[in-house]
């Protein structure tokens, strides 16, 4: 089972791949917490990757495309959050998929207005090591600086400041848009008004995922 979450900066990728990758089992598949885990290694990866990062520019698709490769034919199925991001990278995970004969079972597309992006991301921090995400105003550490989950540094993320935060909007207007055009020739998308609590976005989610694939247990 492939699904491909789908979304600008700040829709809720990251915070509801957590949950239902608790609730179905499979494997969260992360690019950008993958890219941040090499930038605290400080790989050669990491290095390239950071500058881009920091910026709010899209990693080149080569290096993106063998870092995720091995992790793409988990047996448990994947949810992919933040990959593809470009139609080149969508076009090599087809080409991947179509080896395991397993593509891309379903597309999410969470949409959320502007105006609330940027008040989340504004507001987000981020766990360095388990890349819990917090709300800053209404859902803070319980312990400032200190994740929850496991202790480690809580801390805004470099790409998170305004003018990294309008470039990255306008990268995923200009490069990332177009994957969804991709897909829906595919005719795999469904939309998902991703507003409301997180509770209630889980719960459209968990539905959208049950009523494709019947037999996921996504709650
Ligand atoms: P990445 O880490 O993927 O960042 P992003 O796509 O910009 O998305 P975010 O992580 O900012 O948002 P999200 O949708 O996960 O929202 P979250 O759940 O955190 O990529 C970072 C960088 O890495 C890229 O810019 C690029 O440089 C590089 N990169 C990564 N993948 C790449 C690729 N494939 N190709 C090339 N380069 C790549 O939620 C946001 C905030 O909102 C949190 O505080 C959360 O608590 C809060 N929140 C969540 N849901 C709700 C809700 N329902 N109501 C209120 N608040 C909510
Ligand atoms: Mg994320």
């Amino acid at each position: 089972m492939r699904i491909v979450l789908m979304g600008p900066p700040g829709a809720g990728k990251g915070t509801q791949a957590r949950r239902l990758s608790e609730s179905t089992g499979m494997k969260h598949l992360s690019t950008g917490d993958m890219l941040r885990a090499e930038v605290a290694s400080g790989s050669e990866l990491g290095l390239l990757a950071k500058e881009f990062m920091d910026r709010g520019d899209l990693v080149p698709d080569s290096n993106i495309i063998a870092m995720i490769q091995q992790h793409i034919d988990d047996p448990a199925g994947v949810l992919l959050d933040g990959f593809p991001r470009t139609v080149v990278q969508a076009k090599a995970l087809d080409q991947a998929l179509e080896k395991s004969n397993s593509p891309v079972d379903q597309v999410i597309h969470m949409s959320v207005d502007i105006d609330e992006l940027v008040e989340r991301l504004s507001n987000r921090a981020l766990c360095g090591d388990c890349q819990t995400p917090y709300n800053l105003e209404s859902n803070p550490p319980s312990k400032a600086g200190k994740c929850d989950k496991c202790g480690g540094p809580v801390a805004v993320r470099v790409d998170d400041r305004p003018e990294a935060v309008t470039h990255r909007m306008k990268v995923y207007q200009e490069l990332t848009a177009p994957v969804l055009d991709y897909y829906k020739s595919h005719g795999n998308v469904v939309e998902i008004l991703a507003t409301g609590s997180p509770d209630e976005v889980f719960e459209k989610l968990s539905h959208a995922i049950k009523s494709r694939m019947p037999g996921v247990k996504a709650n």
